[in-house]
């Protein structure tokens, strides 16, 4: 089995920022309420950047960091439920964009567990020895999926891209990742894809914007997430506590709180950068492992840990280098 690393590290965001003030001028909200409930204060909201920007972006600024030229990628995975088109995959757009041939490119769809997920698959392959460079992407234009009319949802969601390098090494860095699915949750996050009624098919779409059950996400996040994390760790020969950093999809402060507390670890290892970007779904955990990375010593151990629609959820024991 050949080892694997991370060798490079991209974020992009659109331009436009938004704060809670902003949104309270269209909605019956308050800073106040989405910031003690949520622990977000803005985020960045796309004016016209697609999610094949978006991800192009970040991609780039990943394979700089990893010192590669395009012709070194040979698998391209975008994990993303906001793709501009169903097909061509925004993976194939963004090999297009950044002038990688043949390279295997495909989306994936498991929601704010977007990444963890890819990640897997990534992994998975250049420990078999199939591939020996892979870019595994996140990427969200959620704010084309909320009613910006439901405050229940559009405070929370937003847009952006991060993106990671995985390179075959003779020293392993990724220790384990475990992932899962629940689809007896599927009904608590939803968003349907668009169909139009045709000759045969009358049937009219009556959603059209993306519905949460926020408390039961909720306690869905607070009971699996501590549990996935312990089981990650076991066999590995490591405790919570013995981590150094722990970066969560970036959904709520309160989720982190209260996983650190189950898991009976100081929430200051919490990564925490929601406060700027607000819910990124599958973007957040590359978005925030780019920002924490300045302060990444070799030898860290760190995890990531995603959960979202599906429902899915799964974490990631990586060893920084
Ligand atoms: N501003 C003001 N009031 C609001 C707002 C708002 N933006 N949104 C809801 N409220 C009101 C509700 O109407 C409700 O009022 P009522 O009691 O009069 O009915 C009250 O606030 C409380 O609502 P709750 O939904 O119970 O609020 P809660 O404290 O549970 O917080 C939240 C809601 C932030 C959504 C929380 O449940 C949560 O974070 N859930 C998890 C979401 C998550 O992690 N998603 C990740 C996956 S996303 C994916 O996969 C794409």
């Amino acid at each position: 089995m050949y080892g694997v690393k991370i060798s490079g590290l991209g974020k992009a965001v659109p331009e436009l920022e938004v704060s809670n003030d902003d949104i309270a001028k269209f909605i019956d909200t308050s800073d106040e309420w989405i910031e003690s409930r949520t622990g977000i204060k803005s985020r960045h909201i796309s004016t016209g950047e697609t999610t094949t920007d978006l991800a192009a972006s970040a991609a780039q600024h990943a394979l700089t960091d990893s010192g590669l030229n395009a012709d070194a990628i040979d698998l391209v995975i975008v994990a993303t439920v906001t793709p501009d088109y169903t097909m061509p995959s925004t993976a194939c757009c963004v090999a297009q964009r950044l002038g990688i041939k043949n390279a295997t490119c495909f989306d994936l769809a498991a929601a704010c567990s977007g990444f963890i997920f890819a990640s897997e698959v990534a992994v998975s392959l250049i420990h078999q020895g199939n591939y020996k460079h892979a870019l595994v992407i996140g990427a969200e234009v959620l704010s084309k999926t909320v009613d910006w009319e439901d405050r229940n949802t559009c405070v929370l969601f937003a847009d952006g891209a991060g993106a990671a390098v995985y390179a075959r090494s003779n020293e392993n860095k990724v220790i384990k990742i475990l992932t899962a699915s629940d689809g007896d949750g599927s009904d608590l996050i939803t968003l349907p894809s668009l169909t139009e009624p045709n000759k045969f098919n009358e049937t009219q779409n009556t959603q059209k914007y993306m519905q949460m059950n926020g408390r039961e996400v909720y306690k869905f996040a607070t009971t699996a997430v501590p549990q996935n994390i312990q089981n990650v760790l076991a066999d590995t020969g490591y405790t919570p506590q013995d981590i150094d950093l722990f970066i969560l999809h970036q959904a709520n402060a309160r989720i982190m709180d209260s996983v650190a507390k189950k898991l009976d670890v100081d929430n200051e290892k919490f990564f925490k950068n929601l406060h700027k970007y607000g819910n990124t779904s599958a973007a957040s955990i590359p978005i925030a492992l780019a920002d924490a990375k300045e302060k990444l010593k070799p030898g860290d151990k760190i995890i990531l840990s995603g959960f979202g629609a599906g429902l899915t959820w799964g974490s990631m024991f990586i060893v920084w280098e």
